[in-house]
């Protein structure tokens, strides 16, 4: 099947099934200024999901939406990760209910003559197991079962459940939110007999089975972050990723070779013969175009700066760091011509969006890149580390933003300065453009419970490495986001399985001891002796903030630092014990650049 066969099929699926099929809403949203993009194909759909009647009179909607999503930006270029996507969606506005979404979601993936055809055996899902907000999903248990039954497959060995972590969904700190049941397929094809709970854990760690749709049953509401009791309707908000299902209908291990991606990846490889670089630029191109369709301009601010930063860092990825309008139109061509039968309104605006792309990266751009490139050879001629005061030169004197001399620094291995660099920028009061630089700083993304838990576990992990790897570790710089913290840390060589799985045996040791995470306030020299752990070249003030994980019976008053398992210069914010963060794994070990590595891990 094609991916605009694929996309007709749901969508004819759901007519029939007495949905109103809707176009997709803009990627700005239109009334909610809490977010830059619409990220999920149910976010246009809120005020409905509340209880207002939808405007076509129909209770039941489906569409594919466009989303951009750009907190994984930097995991872009490996198999799945997409900053533009497209989401399959089927609502009940106090509709139907969790029989008909689960058993429809089923027929819809395996059925041969009006779904996908997909191998029911490769089929696992995963339901709510309940906490202190809403009961054990055991309603949706017992459907999944009956499917899986009349299928002639052994529920205990397909059905998983699992906890609010993995099997809550809710747009955010407002609105409606619920238990949900996810869809997983097994894209290695060796777990066609069944798995036990752990396996399925494991084969979902190593991407082996993969998440392909999520059916959420929102008849909750949330306000500022917690639950407040149950909507006046039961709501379906269903959502499936169209390019990881065309990715496994079309049996493709990356979303890069389904036809998706076909004319769009030929141009990139026409400019680019590294495959990371042809799967950044066409993303970032591919996502240019539909951001430039929806009214987006490049600028400093909000979408127009999300929109600069995509083009300007798609062409760090052309060989010649440069783009020519061939190029564009020729980018801009494959991504019109791929989606003309589903956005038929792209096409309309060709001009424009070739118009744009030119005079961001030709007109403006390639003198800038070509400045600041060579102000950063000269400050780097004679050492291997830049200051806070030069990144913060390159950025206000040259035009060159700080991510653009992360990524150059990253490549030739020169550490950067990033916290002496904000420092700078304060000092300057440069309030309006730190807004936008902050939506890709390093460190934290924000400070919500999962970012939090997974804040604390870096501490652990890091502490972890040292201990077996050996003193020279030392943290090189740091990221973390609601779904995965990333370390990039010293050590000289790739870090072998057998190290990685100690690392994670001690952490996990470490989270069910359930330390308690003290916080401390001290001058930074007593905190230099304690032996406190802190990032190589950061600056810090004379008075630090310190926190430190056990023993035991540490608290604030007597933090005991004599016996913690770790100590480290910090602003927080932590959870209060390691017993709150889950099991942790590491994703991936790779090298970050010379002498650096870099560990991805999440919590589930
Ligand atoms: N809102 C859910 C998601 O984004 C299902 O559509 O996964």
């Amino acid at each position: 099947m094609t991916s605009n066969e694929i996309r007709s099929t749901f969508l004819a699926f759901m007519k029939e099934r007495g949905h109103t099929v809707v176009p997709s809403a803009s990627l700005v949203p239109e009334n909610d200024p809490s977010v830059l993009f619409t990220t999920a194909g149910m976010q246009p759909l809120v005020p409905y999901l509340m209880g207002q009647p939808h405007p076509s009179g129909s209770r039941r909607i489906t569409n594919s939406q466009k989303c951009v999503r750009t907190n994984d930006i930097e995991e872009v270029g490996d198999n799945t990760h997409l900053t533009f996507f497209e989401m399959l969606g089927n609502w009940s506005l106090g509709d139907y209910f969790k029989k008909e979404a689960l058993e429809w979601s089923f027929e819809l993936l395996t059925s041969q003559e009006h779904g996908f055809g997909l191998d029911p055996r490769r089929l696992y899902v995963t339901v709510f197991e309940g906490n202190e907000d809403a009961p054990r999903d055991k309603e949706a248990y017992q459907i999944w079962s009956d499917i899986f039954t009349r299928a002639g497959l052994d529920p205990a060995t397909r059905i998983f459940f699992m906890d609010a972590e993995a099997n809550w969904w809710s747009p955010g700190d407002n609105g409606p939110c619920g238990p949900d049941s996810e869809m997983f397929y097994d894209v290695s094809g060796k777990h066609t007999e069944g798995l036990t709970h752990d396996a399925f854990l494991q084969a979902d760690d190593a991407q082996e089975v993969i998440e392909i749709w999520n059916d959420v049953f929102m008849e909750y509401e949330k306000k500022d972050g917690t639950i407040i009791g149950k909507l006046a309707n039961q709501n379906v908000d269903t959502g499936s990723g169209l390019e990881r299902v065309v990715g496994v209908v079309q049996g493709k291990d990356n979303v890069y070779d389904t036809d998706l991606f076909a004319r769009i990846m030929a141009v990139a490889r026409t400019i680019t013969p590294a495959l990371r670089s042809q799967r950044i630029l066409s993303d970032h191109l591919r996502a240019s175009v539909f951001l430039i369709a929806d009214g987006v301009t490049p600028s400093n601010t909000d979408q127009g700066y999300i929109l600069r930063r995509l083009l300007r860092r798609a062409i760090l990825h052309t060989e010649s760091r440069s783009m020519t309008r061939e190029t564009i139109v020729a980018f801009v061509d494959a991504v019109i011509d791929t989606y003309q039968d589903a956005y038929p309104e792209v096409p309309d605006q060709r001009s424009h969006i070739i118009d744009t792309i030119e005079e961001e990266l030709i007109t403006k751009f390639s003198a800038t890149l070509r400045k600041g490139l060579r102000e950063f050879d000269r400050m780097t001629k004679e050492t291997v580390a830049l200051s806070g005061t030069d990144v913060f030169t390159l950025f206000s004197t040259f035009g060159f933003p700080l991510e653009m001399t992360t990524e150059v620094a990253e490549e030739r291995g020169i550490a950067v300065d990033t916290q002496g660099f904000h420092e700078e920028m304060k000092k300057h009061q440069e309030h309006s453009r730190v807004g936008s630089e902050q939506k890709f700083k390093g460190g934290l993304a924000d400070t919500s419970e999962a970012t939090t838990r997974l804040h604390t576990a870096h501490h652990l992990l890091l502490k972890a490495l040292q201990q077996v790897l050996g003193k020279h570790v030392h943290q090189r710089g740091s990221n973390i986001t609601a779904d995965r913290l990333r370390i990039d840390f010293s050590h000289p060589e790739k870090v072998t399985a057998e190290q990685l799985h100690e690392v994670e045996r001690i952490v996990n040791e470490k989270i069910a001891q359930n330390l308690p995470v003290v916080r401390s306030s001290m001058p930074k020299d007593e905190a230099e002796t304690l032996g406190a752990e802190h990032e190589f070249g950061a600056k810090y003030p004379d008075h630090v903030s310190v926190y430190s994980i056990g023993p035991k019976e540490a608290s604030e008053s007597t933090p005991h630092f004599s016996d913690a398992f770790s100590i480290e210069f910090c602003g927080g914010p932590h959870a209060e014990h390691t017993g709150e963060l889950g099991h942790f794994s590491i994703k991936k070990e790779e090298a970050s650049s010379a002498g650096v590595r870099r560990i991805k891990a999440t919590l589930r």
